[in-house]
């Protein structure tokens, strides 16, 4: 069974069984969290467009919400589909912010910044009053770290931060060669939309993602990490056959 395409769509239909996936987490979403008038977070990726395709359809239908997108991308995306947006300079504070993970665990634990939006990302979700977590069912899992975790630096004497960052990283109990690669992007390093730079960490597992989370953004020249603990209160997971379910995150202890 293939996801419901409603009338109006945008262009754009799920290619594949992991899209069908990623819009039914994103139509789930639309209906279980949104309602009229509400201010809602914008997230980054795949997933969340998908859910931006899917609100789009809904708000030519005359469903009235206002966006805060969480990226560049995702403001071309949403003034494309015609979702009407504002700013954090506008509104004091958003209703629910619908946003993707590379990875998360089921503590709600995530890694993000694998579209290099993980601080416009956080500044949103921290604006928000609930952040929900849309992603296929490929992103859950026991323990987090096989996605290398992202982190975005100023790009001056970055060459310092990361080696601050491979301290932290040994007095965690990670191993002093933990690979960290330097996001590139057409030959050049990646420039985030803040035009920061991402250093990706290749951990592995992440055995306690809730003590190493604070730790990061002691170091100077980091600005922001992609472990986001303690932030989403639910997850939607969805299926290739268009189905998914709500799944509510355990309190932290
Ligand atoms: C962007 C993000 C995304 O939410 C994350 O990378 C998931 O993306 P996708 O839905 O394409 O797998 O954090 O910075």
């Amino acid at each position: 069974m293939g996801t419901h395409i409603e009338p109006g769509y945008a262009t754009m239909k799920p290619a594949s069984a992991q899209d069908e996936a990623k819009l039914a987490s994103g139509i789930k979403a639309i209906d279980h969290y949104l309602r009229p008038g509400m201010k809602v977070g914008l997230g980054s990726g795949t997933t969340s467009h998908w859910f931006v395709r899917a609100l789009a359809a809904r708000v030519e239908r005359g469903f009235e919400v206002v966006g805060v997108p969480t990226s560049n991308a995702t403001r071309e995306l949403a003034l494309e589909l015609g979702v009407p947006l504002t700013d954090l300079g506008t509104i004091d504070q958003l209703d629910v912010t619908i946003d993707g993970a590379d990875e998360i665990d089921h503590r709600g634990s995530m890694i993000k910044g694998g579209g290099a939006c993980l601080l416009w990302e956080k500044i949103v979700a921290a604006a928000s009053k609930k952040m929900v977590a849309v992603v296929d069912d490929k992103k859950v899992f026991e323990r987090l770290g096989r996605f290398p975790l992202p982190i975005e630096v100023i790009p001056f004497g970055w060459q310092s931060t990361e080696r601050l960052l491979r301290e932290l990283f040994v007095s965690a109990g990670f191993d002093k060669s933990v690979r960290i690669t330097t996001r590139m992007k057409n030959g050049e390093r990646l420039l985030t939309d803040s035009g920061n730079l991402i250093l990706d960490c290749h951990l592995e597992a992440i055995a306690d993602p809730i003590s190493l989370a604070p730790r990061f953004n002691a170091i100077p020249g980091v600005v922001e990490n992609g472990l986001f603990v303690g932030i989403a209160s639910e997850m939607i997971v969805g299926h290739a056959d268009g189905s998914a379910e709500v799944v509510v995150i355990r309190a932290l202890p």
